[in-house]
């Protein structure tokens, strides 16, 4: 398992989305108000960025605003088209007072 620190807990701010360059990946880190959301910042669609779209985290989805594909933050499940092939995403975790990335 690869784990990277990728900041400090206050430094991340509830509701906000982050851009976090790791290597040739650009991931979209967001803070929830209970969790945080890491994900490859790129729809599968047609590559849009994801950062452009909407969270809603109650029902732990991110809507596209491109063509308006869905999927879940629990998995990266498609929930609804014009996509057909799930999203990356990753786990982030608190240890401490740093905030950890899995980027396996
Ligand atoms: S690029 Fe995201 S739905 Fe088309």
């Amino acid at each position: 398992m690869k784990d990277k620190i990728i900041g400090k807990d206050k430094d991340f701010i509830v509701g906000k989305g982050y851009i976090i360059i790791l290597g040739s990946e650009e991931i979209l880190v967001y803070r929830g108000k209970k969790s945080f959301f890491a994900l490859k910042n790129e729809c599968s669609h047609e590559k849009f960025p994801l950062s452009d779209g909407i969270i809603n985290e109650d029902k732990c989805s991110i809507t596209c605003i491109h063509h308006g594909a869905k999927f879940s933050l629990n998995d990266g499940s498609v929930l609804s088209f014009p996509a057909t092939n799930k999203i990356k995403l990753y786990k982030v975790y608190i240890k401490d007072t740093d905030v950890y990335i899995d980027i396996n």
